[in-house]
């Protein structure tokens, strides 16, 4: 979605942001455990004001947010009463976890270091298929072989035109089938889920993968040469 979208829907909180989650997420709790995480860099995309930082903080070497609104990062940091500093326009700093205000297309490797785990809930289902391609890209250009991820999708029908989007297996196989042994770890049908109840789902299902790089820009390779990227 345009960065409208999301500052508009910040402004208006409530349903607009009930993507939001109170609990950890029940796939961090299981894949990201504190043995698998202890003491590594951890970059969480698109990350709202997501609670799973606050879990992963507690093991992790580091902790990086990406989000385009201040409003959420100043609302992670006092709903959770972490004290923070801004040290400039785009950082925010509360102990191991920092929060950069950018738009995640823009990130580069310099900014955020070596990242040995990315966390995507809701990240690339956020995204419009136009600019989950250069989601993917960016992905690829920022993280090195052996980057770790655990990716969190839904699929539903019938279709809704709006985040967040229904994404099939096969669409994240297709982007992370090269240079990634790709783990599809859950598939649970949601008949419960709150998406189900609001928009009439006949379905809905909460993917879990896990992936592992294992080669550098095949990713993008792949795309090309498959037209999926242009
Ligand atoms: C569906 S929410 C998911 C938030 C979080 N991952 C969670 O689990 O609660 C998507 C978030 O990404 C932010 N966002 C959207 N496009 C972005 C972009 N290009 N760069 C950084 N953040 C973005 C939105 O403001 C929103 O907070």
């Amino acid at each position: 979605m345009e960065a409208s979208f999301w500052f508009k829907s910040w402004d208006l909180g409530g349903f607009y942001t009930s993507f939001h989650r109170h609990d950890i997420h029940p796939y961090v709790l299981q894949y990201m455990s504190p043995e698998e995480i202890e003491g590594k860099n951890i970059l969480v995309p698109l990350c709202g004001k997501t609670v799973d930082m606050l879990y992963l903080s507690q093991f992790a070497n580091k902790v990086i947010g990406v989000e385009l609104v201040e409003k959420a990062i100043i609302q992670f940091f006092e709903e959770n009463n972490l004290k923070y500093e801004q040290i400039d326009e785009e950082t925010f700093i509360s102990g191991n976890i920092t929060i950069l205000k950018t738009d995640f297309m823009a990130l580069t490797k310099e900014r955020i270091g070596r990242i040995d785990w990315v966390l995507d809930r809701a990240s690339l289902v956020a995204l419009p298929y136009e600019m989950r391609k250069d989601y993917i890209r960016t992905l690829d250009r920022i993280t090195d072989v052996g980057t770790k991820q655990l990716i969190v999708t839904l699929e539903y029908f019938p279709l809704i035109n709006s985040a967040p989007f229904s994404i099939q297996p096969n669409e994240v196989e297709d982007y992370y089938g090269a240079g990634h042994i790709i783990n599809h770890v859950e598939q649970p049908n949601l008949p419960n889920h709150g998406m189900v109840r609001k928009w009439g789902l006949e379905y809905l299902i909460e993917h879990g993968f896990v992936i592992i790089k294992y080669a550098n820009n095949l990713v993008l390779e792949k795309l090309k040469v498959e037209n999926i990227l242009v």
